[in-house]
Formats: C-alpha cells, sequence, structure tokens
C-alpha cells in the first residue's frame, strides 16, 4: 500500500477531489512538494473517470506529461515529475515561493493565458459551470440561500440559469486554468504567473478564470476587468463579452459557495441569522456581498 514518508510535512489545503495529501519535503537542498492523487474506487462519483469532467481524478498528472502549459503566456506551471503505480500518481513539484502577486497583474497574466491554443486533448475540462451547477441541482439548488435576505434574488437566477450557461456556451471559448484562486497562483517569472494545481485545466467561456479569481480578490471587479482585456490578445473576444463571462461565473461561484457554508451551520440550535458571523461562514458572506452588484447585474 502507498504511504507518505513520515519525514514529509503535511501542507494545509490538499482539498481538491481526488487528492489524498499534499506534503513539503526537500532533495538536495531544494524545497519540493509532494502531492498525491488516488485512482477512483466503485464508491466514488461517476464523474472522477469522465475525462472532460472538472472532477476528472488524473488531469493534473495529463497536464503535466503532455508539457501543454510548460511555456505558455501568462500562466504556466513548475516543473513536475509524475510518478504511476496501481492505487494511484505521485505528483513531486518545486516548492513556488510566494510572490505575493498584486490582483490586476494576475488578472493582466489570466487574459494573456486565454489566448493560448491547448489543442485538442481528450482530458480538459470542459463545461466546468454547467458541471458544477448539476452537482448543485442535485443537491436540491440552494435552499438555505431561501431562508436569507437575498432569497428574491437567488431564486430568480437560479431559474435564470439555463438561459444565462446558453448565453455563455455562445461566448468564444478560450483556454481556461479552472480554478485560480490565489492560493493557486503563488509564483512569478519575468511577466509570467507560475501556478500549481492544474486539475481542473480546459476550456470555457471568456471572462469564467476571471469571475473566479475574483472571489478572493482585494481589488474590485473593475480594474480587474480592464487588466485582463489588458491581457487578452486582440480580437478573441469583446470587453462586452468577458464582462458576461466574468459576471455569471462570479455571480452563480459566490452563491453556490456562500449556500455551501451556510448549510453547514444551518441545522443544529437557533436562527439562520444568528450563524451569519461563524467563522465558517462569514468569509463567504463577505465575498458574497462585495460580488453582489454582479449578481444583481444579471437580474
Ligand atoms: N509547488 C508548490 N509550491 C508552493 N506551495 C504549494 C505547491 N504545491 C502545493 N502547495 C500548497 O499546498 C496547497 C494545496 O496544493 P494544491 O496542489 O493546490 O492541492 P489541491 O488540489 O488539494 O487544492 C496549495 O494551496 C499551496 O498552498
Ligand atoms: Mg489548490
Amino acid at each position: 500500500m502507498w504511504e507518505p514518508d513520515p519525514a514529509w510535512h503535511p501542507v494545509t489545503g490538499g482539498t481538491g477531489t481526488s487528492t489524498v495529501g499534499v506534503w513539503r519535503t526537500e532533495r538536495d537542498g531544494q524545497a519540493l512538494v509532494v502531492k498525491r492523487l488516488a485512482v477512483p474506487t466503485p464508491y466514488d462519483p461517476p464523474e472522477y473517470a469522465e475525462r472532460h469532467h472538472f472532477a476528472y481524478w488524473r488531469r493534473e498528472a495529463d497536464v503535466a506529461i503532455s508539457g501543454v502549459v510548460d511555456a505558455t503566456p501568462g500562466l504556466r506551471t513548475a516543473p513536475l515529475d509524475v510518478a504511476e503505480d496501481d492505487e494511484g500518481i505521485t505528483l513531486t513539484r518545486e516548492w513556488v515561493e510566494d510572490a505575493a502577486l498584486n490582483g490586476l497583474y494576475v488578472a493582466h497574466a489570466l487574459g494573456r493565458f486565454a489566448g493560448v491554443d491547448l489543442g485538442r486533448r481528450k482530458w480538459l475540462a470542459v463545461g466546468q459551470l454547467r458541471d458544477r451547477l448539476s452537482r448543485v441541482e442535485r443537491r436540491g439548488g440552494w435552499p438555505t440561500l431561501a431562508r436569507t435576505t437575498i432569497a428574491d434574488a437567488a431564486d430568480r437566477l437560479w431559474s435564470r440559469r439555463e438561459t444565462l450557461l446558453r448565453e455563455l456556451d455562445a461566448l468564444p471559448q478560450v483556454a481556461q486554468h479552472g480554478d485560480p484562486a490565489a492560493q493557486n497562483l503563488p509564483g512569478r517569472s519575468g511577466d509570467d504567473v507560475v501556478a500549481i494545481d492544474w486539475g481542473t485545466l480546459g476550456v470555457g467561456p471568456v471572462g469564467a478564470d476571471l469571475g473566479l479569481f475574483l472571489q478572493n480578490a482585494r481589488e474590485d471587479a473593475e480594474p480587474l476587468l480592464d487588466a485582463y482585456l489588458m491581457g487578452l490578445p486582440d480580437g478573441l473576444a469583446t470587453p462586452e463579452e468577458a464582462a458576461l463571462g466574468m459576471r455569471v461565473s462570479a455571480a452563480y461561484t459566490a452563491l453556490s459557495r456562500a449556500e455551501w457554508a451556510l448549510a453547514r451551520v444551518a441545522g443544529g440550535e437557533g436562527a439562520l441569522a444568528g450563524k451569519y458571523r461563524h467563522p465558517a461562514v462569514a468569509p463567504y458572506l463577505r465575498t458574497l456581498q462585495r460580488q453582489f452588484p454582479l449578481v444583481e447585474a444579471l437580474l
């Protein structure tokens, strides 16, 4: 059975769906990160084995083996070693120093990366937002948000989801990292961001990556969109198209995450409103509050 080396130090995070764990170690003075992915079992959701699904278990290894983002403009990967066995895959990557990147710099890089041609590869993630919302739908939509003061807006956006997903399908489809949270974009090399956690690399509507980055960004949507547009190669998409992709991605992500956080504390004693300041909930509600103008723009 595969087991982590007892000398490795666990890293917090490591919450990817097929991630067994993430550890920090070193070899010859070089700091390294080891990430272990598990082969899906019959008890895992079937989508772990579906190559187009965002939760496809071994995409990060396939990305590394292909070399497709080794030298791309905007975002690229740090070198990664891949070792496979019967139970899973061990990925070993150089530790990427945190360059404390400015959000505008990152948004510009996301725009440049959108112009990359990833080629036709069977394991690229497609339809990520649609698949995420199907998952939410199977869990009953956003029932906890219906008990809050944003119930009306949430309900209207939930009923508009098919219309908006179709509008996204009609936008230019571009390269996207798929999980561009600041923690996954730590490093800098020349003009580019050195990104990690490439397990959701794929193709999606222009602006979608920016809508995800917005969730925890310190800067406001407008200047970030301007920076993204400056990075976007000429002729790829109009500013209106990028803005729509960003808004829809940001709004549905913020609402789904707020629902998820609230639902975790909604059981038990006491009124729901009394739990808004719970440390497991408050950050998600703050994010939602900041994204609310984007939600309203869609109604
Ligand atoms: N190469 C790396 N350099 C620096 N930090 C890393 C590296 N790989 C992982 N980490 C840290 O470990 C966390 C989890 O790793 P990640 O690959 O993002 O796993 P997950 O898919 O579970 O999110 C990251 O958010 C980051 O803080
Ligand atoms: Mg991550």
